[in-house]
Protein backbone atom coordinates (compact mmCIF):
# COMPACT_ATOMS: atom_id res chain seq x y z
CA UNK A 1 0.00 0.00 0.00
CA UNK A 2 0.90 3.36 -0.84
CA UNK A 3 -0.42 6.94 -1.00
CA UNK A 4 -0.44 8.54 -4.02
CA UNK A 5 -0.12 12.34 -5.29
CA UNK A 6 -3.52 13.98 -5.73
CA UNK A 7 -3.88 16.33 -8.82
CA UNK A 8 -5.25 19.56 -8.54
CA UNK A 9 -7.46 21.81 -10.45
CA UNK A 10 -5.55 23.13 -13.99
CA UNK A 11 -4.27 19.35 -14.37
CA UNK A 12 -5.75 18.62 -17.61
CA UNK A 13 -6.08 14.94 -16.58
CA UNK A 14 -9.30 15.89 -14.56
CA UNK A 15 -11.08 17.45 -17.56
CA UNK A 16 -10.87 14.08 -19.59
CA UNK A 17 -12.92 11.37 -19.76
CA UNK A 18 -12.35 8.05 -18.25
CA UNK A 19 -11.88 4.69 -20.20
CA UNK A 20 -14.13 1.83 -18.60
CA UNK A 21 -12.01 -0.98 -16.35
CA UNK A 22 -11.60 -4.21 -18.41
CA UNK A 23 -8.83 -6.17 -16.62
CA UNK A 24 -9.94 -6.78 -12.66
CA UNK A 25 -6.21 -7.90 -11.92
CA UNK A 26 -3.84 -7.25 -9.35
CA UNK A 27 -3.12 -4.08 -10.77
CA UNK A 28 -6.98 -2.81 -10.07
CA UNK A 29 -6.74 -4.24 -6.54
CA UNK A 30 -3.53 -2.24 -5.92
CA UNK A 31 -4.84 0.67 -7.41
CA UNK A 32 -7.93 0.62 -4.96
CA UNK A 33 -5.74 -0.09 -1.96
CA UNK A 34 -3.42 2.98 -3.04
CA UNK A 35 -6.58 5.55 -3.56
CA UNK A 36 -8.03 3.88 -0.16
CA UNK A 37 -4.72 4.90 1.75
CA UNK A 38 -4.75 8.23 -0.06
CA UNK A 39 -8.48 8.83 0.82
CA UNK A 40 -8.28 8.29 4.53
CA UNK A 41 -5.03 10.25 4.59
CA UNK A 42 -6.46 13.05 3.03
CA UNK A 43 -9.56 12.44 5.15
CA UNK A 44 -11.89 13.32 2.15
CA UNK A 45 -15.23 11.75 1.42
CA UNK A 46 -14.38 9.99 -1.61
CA UNK A 47 -12.18 9.73 -4.28
CA UNK A 48 -12.19 9.02 -8.35
CA UNK A 49 -9.16 7.32 -10.12
CA UNK A 50 -8.35 10.32 -12.29
CA UNK A 51 -7.33 12.23 -9.45
CA UNK A 52 -3.94 10.17 -8.92
CA UNK A 53 -3.16 10.10 -12.23
CA UNK A 54 -4.91 7.37 -13.87
CA UNK A 55 -7.11 7.29 -16.70
CA UNK A 56 -9.98 4.66 -16.01
CA UNK A 57 -13.75 4.34 -14.32
CA UNK A 58 -13.17 3.79 -10.62
CA UNK A 59 -13.97 5.74 -7.53
CA UNK A 60 -13.87 5.25 -3.84
CA UNK A 61 -16.78 6.69 -1.95
CA UNK A 62 -16.59 6.80 1.72
CA UNK A 63 -19.69 6.47 3.48
CA UNK A 64 -19.49 9.31 6.60
CA UNK A 65 -21.92 7.88 8.67
CA UNK A 66 -19.71 4.78 9.37
CA UNK A 67 -16.50 7.01 10.29
CA UNK A 68 -16.05 4.82 13.64
CA UNK A 69 -16.12 1.74 11.71
CA UNK A 70 -12.87 -0.24 10.26
CA UNK A 71 -11.97 1.35 6.84
CA UNK A 72 -12.94 -1.84 4.61
CA UNK A 73 -16.89 -1.09 6.17
CA UNK A 74 -16.25 3.31 5.66
CA UNK A 75 -15.18 2.40 1.81
CA UNK A 76 -17.51 1.54 -1.28
CA UNK A 77 -15.31 0.77 -4.36
CA UNK A 78 -17.13 1.75 -7.74
CA UNK A 79 -15.97 0.18 -11.22
CA UNK A 80 -17.36 1.15 -14.25
CA UNK A 81 -19.91 2.98 -12.02
CA UNK A 82 -23.62 3.93 -13.76
CA UNK A 83 -26.32 6.05 -12.18
CA UNK A 84 -28.98 4.57 -13.16
CA UNK A 85 -32.10 5.76 -11.13
CA UNK A 86 -32.26 9.26 -9.18
CA UNK A 87 -35.06 11.37 -6.95
CA UNK A 88 -35.64 14.76 -5.75
CA UNK A 89 -33.12 17.45 -5.32
CA UNK A 90 -30.87 18.52 -2.29
CA UNK A 91 -29.03 21.96 -2.50
CA UNK A 92 -26.05 22.03 0.09
CA UNK A 93 -21.87 22.69 0.29
CA UNK A 94 -19.86 20.37 -1.47
CA UNK A 95 -15.91 20.40 -2.01
CA UNK A 96 -12.97 18.19 -3.77
CA UNK A 97 -9.23 17.15 -2.67
CA UNK A 98 -8.82 18.73 -6.39
CA UNK A 99 -9.76 22.19 -5.13
CA UNK A 100 -7.88 22.31 -1.88
CA UNK A 101 -9.85 25.12 0.24
CA UNK A 102 -12.81 25.81 -2.07
CA UNK A 103 -16.31 24.78 -1.30
CA UNK A 104 -19.21 25.85 -3.31
CA UNK A 105 -22.93 25.34 -3.16
CA UNK A 106 -24.11 22.78 -5.62
CA UNK A 107 -27.42 21.41 -6.01
CA UNK A 108 -27.58 17.18 -6.42
CA UNK A 109 -30.48 14.29 -6.72
CA UNK A 110 -31.50 13.81 -2.96
CA UNK A 111 -31.28 10.02 -4.02
CA UNK A 112 -29.27 7.82 -6.22
CA UNK A 113 -29.23 3.82 -7.22
CA UNK A 114 -26.07 3.13 -9.25
CA UNK A 115 -24.80 -0.04 -10.91
CA UNK A 116 -21.30 -0.53 -10.51
CA UNK A 117 -18.77 -3.67 -10.82
CA UNK A 118 -16.90 -4.57 -7.45
CA UNK A 119 -13.11 -5.31 -7.71
CA UNK A 120 -13.58 -8.53 -9.48
CA UNK A 121 -15.54 -7.70 -11.78
CA UNK A 122 -18.97 -8.34 -9.84
CA UNK A 123 -21.79 -6.47 -10.72
CA UNK A 124 -24.27 -4.54 -7.65
CA UNK A 125 -26.57 -2.19 -6.90
CA UNK A 126 -25.76 0.47 -4.21
CA UNK A 127 -28.63 3.42 -3.26
CA UNK A 128 -27.79 6.81 -1.36
CA UNK A 129 -29.25 9.17 0.22
CA UNK A 130 -28.68 12.74 1.13
CA UNK A 131 -24.14 12.85 1.80
CA UNK A 132 -24.32 9.93 0.43
CA UNK A 133 -25.89 10.92 -3.13
CA UNK A 134 -23.83 13.95 -2.86
CA UNK A 135 -20.64 11.82 -2.81
CA UNK A 136 -21.62 9.22 -5.85
CA UNK A 137 -22.44 11.86 -8.06
CA UNK A 138 -19.66 13.89 -7.22
CA UNK A 139 -17.38 10.88 -8.20
CA UNK A 140 -18.85 9.76 -11.03
CA UNK A 141 -18.93 13.40 -12.51
CA UNK A 142 -14.78 13.21 -11.87
CA UNK A 143 -15.13 9.70 -14.58
CA UNK A 144 -16.20 12.08 -16.91
CA UNK A 145 -14.12 15.09 -16.74
CA UNK A 146 -16.02 17.46 -14.21
CA UNK A 147 -15.13 19.24 -11.16
CA UNK A 148 -18.17 20.59 -8.60
CA UNK A 149 -17.02 24.16 -9.65
CA UNK A 150 -18.70 23.83 -12.70
CA UNK A 151 -22.02 22.86 -10.85
CA UNK A 152 -21.49 25.19 -8.53
CA UNK A 153 -24.00 27.77 -8.19
CA UNK A 154 -21.65 29.47 -5.71
CA UNK A 155 -18.39 29.76 -4.25
CA UNK A 156 -18.15 30.56 -0.86
CA UNK A 157 -15.52 32.86 0.72
CA UNK A 158 -14.24 32.53 4.00
CA UNK A 159 -16.39 34.55 5.59
CA UNK A 160 -19.65 32.78 4.00
CA UNK A 161 -18.04 29.51 4.76
CA UNK A 162 -17.73 30.15 8.55
CA UNK A 163 -21.74 31.27 8.85
CA UNK A 164 -22.51 28.40 6.91
CA UNK A 165 -21.06 25.99 9.10
CA UNK A 166 -21.86 27.90 12.25
CA UNK A 167 -25.59 27.79 11.16
CA UNK A 168 -24.82 23.91 10.83
CA UNK A 169 -23.85 23.27 13.72
CA UNK A 170 -26.73 24.73 14.96
CA UNK A 171 -28.91 23.42 13.23
CA UNK A 172 -27.21 19.91 14.14
CA UNK A 173 -27.44 20.96 17.82
CA UNK A 174 -31.18 22.21 17.93
CA UNK A 175 -32.14 18.91 15.99
CA UNK A 176 -29.93 17.14 18.86
CA UNK A 177 -32.13 18.59 21.43
CA UNK A 178 -35.54 17.67 19.74
CA UNK A 179 -34.15 13.62 19.88
CA UNK A 180 -33.13 14.31 23.38
CA UNK A 181 -36.94 15.64 24.01
CA UNK A 182 -38.58 13.07 22.06
CA UNK A 183 -39.99 15.29 19.38
CO1 LIG B 1 -13.65 15.60 -6.09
Amino acid sequence: MAYRKICTEGNKILTKVCRPVKDFNMRLHILLDDMTDTLMYADGAGLAAPQVGVMRRACLVRDLSKEDRPVEEQILELINPEIIEEDGEQTGIEGCLSIPDVWGIVTRPQKVKVRAQNRNGEFFEVEGEGILARALCHEIDHLDGHLFREKSEKILTPDELRAYLAKERQDAESTGEKTETGE
